[in-house]
Order: structure tokens, then C-alpha cells, then sequence
């Protein structure tokens, strides 16, 4: 994994937002799998940015990371709503170009089976976007004993419930379940770019490279034997000092 430590967070994102940047300038049809979370609005606050400039996203394909189940697409907690809101929309990405987690509990079971198809058939993903829990999650893959190597519904823990109750009124709304990429999808993208900033982060990220053993009680620890991976971290998540 090749770590860049950048000075704070306006220093990781403008770098995420670059390599992205370079990827679409290269290849305009790439697929791209998006992150959601506080850690790349950033990075997309400057992809933005680089569009009203005049680049043209028109052509890319944007997946979804992961999503709650049980919110529908327009509850401003839902991860459809972030990304429409933080990327899609303000990026100009065609609709048809969108391929969004279905979050009806209903459909799970056959959504999953469909969504890793739909990324290959797309030709797989060219690059994925990742921010990292405290408790060293990767999407909503948590820490547990064995990793789910596909896409499909995952089960909450109660660290990440708590912390993500910050973007909820009430931590009783916060979903339990998620739909998740799995390893193996994350781990085909081409390319990674793995953000983190904030002390709040330290501990995971010193985890994370402290670790000499694949553990999936640490699920970025994975990330390690990825062929191109980048993570991009601030001072103060490195070092663990504001
Ligand atoms: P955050 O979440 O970007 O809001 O810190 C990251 C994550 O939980 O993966």
C-alpha cells in the first residue's frame, strides 16, 4: 500500500480529488465506485470543482459502496440521497449511468446477486473510493471472524451504529443492516484510494499499518495486498496530535 501523508484535510482531498481526476482524464468511461461518510465530501467538493472547469463526467459509471437498508432513496439519511446530493447531481452524471444499492429489505437477496454482475458487466471497477471506520471497517464491512467475500446484506455493530447516530436525530433510526460490497468486489477495482483524516482516526490508521497479519478484525488490513492502493492521510491522523 503506498501511503501518502498529506497536511490536513484540504491536502487529502485536493490529492484524492487529483488521482480521480487523472483517472477520467485517461480513460472517460471509467467506473467508479463511491464512498460516502463526512471523510471525501471534500475530495467531492473538488471534483465539483474541477467539472464546473469544464471536465466532463458524462461518460463515467458510479457505483455505490454500501447502503442501509430500509431507507428509501429520498430519505436525506440514505446513502442514495448523499451521493446524488454530493456527486451525482453536481457532477452531471447521466442516470442511466447510476447504479445505486437497492435498500427495499424485500429485495436483498436478489440485488446482491445482481450487483456484482451489473460492476462486471460495466467492466469492473477502475476506481474505488474508500474512507475508513474507527473500528477499521471498509464500507460496512465490519470486524468480524470471516469477511463476506461478495456483495450482500451485512449486520451493523453497535461502535458503528453509535458513531454514525451523529448523522441521525436519534440513534434508534440508525438501520441496523446494510447492503455492502464484499471483499473480493472491492478488491478487483483497479485502483484504491483510502482516505483518512482527524485524529479520531488515529487509532485505526496506526492499526492498520502496525498489522503484520491479514486480519479481518481489522477489514482494511486487506487493503495491504492490493496491487494499487493509496492511502491518503493527514497529519493528524497519522500522528495522532490536532
Ligand atoms: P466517516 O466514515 O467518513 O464519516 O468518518 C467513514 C467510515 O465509517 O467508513
Amino acid at each position: 500500500m503506498k501511503i501518502v501523508i498529506v497536511k490536513d484535510y484540504d491536502e487529502m482531498s485536493k490529492a484524492a480529488a487529483e488521482l480521480a481526476v487523472s483517472l477520467v482524464q485517461d480513460k472517460p468511461h471509467a467506473v467508479l465506485s463511491f464512498a460516502t461518510g463526512s471523510t471525501p465530501l471534500g475530495m467531492y467538493a473538488k471534483l465539483a470543482s474541477h467539472h464546473k472547469m469544464g471536465l466532463d463526467f458524462s461518460g463515467i459509471k458510479a457505483f455505490h459502496l454500501d447502503e442501509y437498508i430500509g431507507l428509501s432513496p429520498d430519505d436525506p439519511m440514505s446513502y442514495s440521497y448523499y451521493l446524488d446530493e454530493n456527486v451525482f447531481t453536481p457532477l452531471e452524471i447521466p442516470k442511466e449511468h447510476i447504479f445505486v444499492h437497492n435498500s427495499d429489505p424485500e429485495q436483498v437477496e436478489q440485488h446482491a446477486r445482481e450487483y456484482d454482475r451489473k460492476i462486471e458487466a460495466e467492466g469492473g471497477i477502475d476506481l474505488q473510493v474508500l474512507g475508513i471506520g474507527e473500528n477499521g471497517h471498509i464500507a460496512f464491512l465490519e470486524p468480524a471472524d470471516r469477511l463476506p467475500l461478495e456483495t450482500g446484506l451485512v449486520e451493523l455493530t453497535k461502535d458503528t451504529i453509535e458513531v454514525n447516530s451523529r448523522f441521525f436525530e436519534d440513534e434508534e433510526l440508525v438501520p441496523h443492516y446494510a447492503m455492502s460490497l464484499g471483499v473480493r468486489t472491492i478488491f478487483r477495482a483497479r485502483k484504491i484510494i483510502l482516505l483518512a483524516n482527524g485524529v479520531r482516526k488515529h487509532d485505526a490508521i496506526r492499526t492498520l499499518l502496525d498489522n503484520k497479519h491479514l486480519d479481518p478484525r481489522i477489514p482494511a488490513s486487506c487493503l495491504q495486498l492490493h496491487a494499487d492502493c493509496t492511502l491518503i492521510v493527514d497529519e493528524a491522523a497519522y500522528t495522532g496530535q490536532e
